[in-house]
């Protein structure tokens, strides 16, 4: 991948299109079928190590802070580890507590944000044991790292973050498997998730043929003043970024809650003027979401679905194929970057360089 902009007006809309290539990369070379697990040998992490960690705590701003929620949440579920994510600004500030069974992973595309690397220093300087989640090779996280995987989703040029989003979640993917197959999950949860691995980028291109269908509703929501997004569980950081990237670059208002959280405050908001945009998987909790549905539609609200099938309370569904479970956010994420990028494009905003805002944050 290059600097060019191969025909793609903006390089966001390059960059989306460049994600099946983009996640193929992450797993290239990674996957060991023998064991049904993943090689990451540059965590420099035995498998005796391994087994003593603790917590993980991920630490990212932005866009990667989400993806580190995800991982976080791939992590517990996979090698059930109690794992957080927090933004690396808010970390560095309260003085936490630094716990040497802890595994620290700084989670940065640039790999040179200063809030993400002065925690980084700070970890170290306290003793702890910190991995980077990096994407730009030999950066200043992934040098002062101990050490880490780097996500390979090749140069992001539009400042605004989509195929390092993807590919960061996928790495966060491998290191759960690889944590998790060191652990407790079995070889057969292992066969199925690496099955669902390699599964992705000709998914990813499957979504991303749906684009003419997701302009047209971008243009429909383009004159909102706000919108709404929810999700649950692995729904939930889907909704968060999702929202992040309408309002970086289209500066529509947006909020994200988790779906179980409306009835307790963000419900009142609710009216036809302000689209819901709902992510909807089929997994455990889909008769759950699909309650909050019927809340929103009863107050009149207007709702755009991402789910496994159509969704009858919605006014619009963005059918996306399903994965495993546990991998199905890093799907549900795509057509909602399209969705921002029409909706800013028919709002006629600069997409590549958005008012106030720097590819990357190296000061205070
Ligand atoms: C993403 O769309 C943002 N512009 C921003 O939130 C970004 O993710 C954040 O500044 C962190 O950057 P990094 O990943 O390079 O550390």
């Amino acid at each position: 991948e290059s600097y060019d902009m191969g025909g793609h007006d903006t390089y966001m809309h390059k960059e989306i299109s460049e994600q099946a290539d983009a996640v193929d990369r992450v797993l290239r070379g990674r996957i060991d079928d023998r064991f049904s697990t993943v090689h990451l040998g540059g965590l420099n992490l035995d498998a005796r190590e391994a087994r003593g960690i603790r917590r993980v705590k991920i630490l990212g701003c932005g866009t990667s802070y989400h993806a580190g929620m995800i991982g976080a949440q791939l992590i517990e579920e996979l090698a059930r580890i109690p794992a957080d994510a927090e933004p690396a600004s808010e970390f560095r500030y309260r003085n936490p507590v630094v716990d040497p069974d802890t595994l620290y992973v700084a989670v940065s595309q640039s790999g040179e944000t200063y809030d993400v690397l002065a925690a980084v220093q700070e970890l170290k300087r306290k003793g702890a044991r910190v991995l980077g989640v990096v994407n730009v090779v030999g950066s200043a996280i992934a040098r002062e790292a101990d050490g880490g995987m780097y996500v390979h989703a090749g140069p992001e040029v539009c400042v605004v973050s989509t195929k390092c989003f993807t590919n960061t979640v996928v790495a966060f993917a491998l290191l759960a498997l690889h944590l998790g197959r060191i652990r407790d999950l079995s070889v057969s949860d292992g066969k199925r998730l690496i099955a669902g691995l390699r599964k992705l980028p000709a998914q990813i291109a499957a979504i991303l043929e749906t684009e003419d269908e997701i302009k047209k509703i971008a243009e429909e929501y383009a004159g909102a003043q706000s919108m709404m997004f929810i999700g649950r569980v692995r729904g939930y950081p889907v909704a968060l970024e999702a929202s992040l990237k309408l309002k970086e670059i289209s500066y529509i208002h947006a909020e994200a809650y988790p779906a179980s959280e409306l009835k307790h405050g963000p419900l009142a908001l609710i009216e036809p003027a302000l689209p819901t945009v709902a992510i909807v998987p089929d997994d455990e909790l889909l008769e759950k979401n699909r309650a909050a549905l019927e809340e929103i539609k009863a107050r009149s609200g207007r709702i755009l679905a991402v789910a496994h099938r159509e969704q009858e309370k919605a006014d619009h569904t963005i059918v996306v194929p399903k994965n495993e479970t546990e991998l199905d956010p890093i799907l549900m994420g795509i057509p909602l970057q399209l969705l921002a990028y029409h909706t800013a494009l028919a709002m006629g905003r600069d997409i590549d360089k958005p008012r106030n805002l720097a590819k990357s944050v190296t000061v205070e």
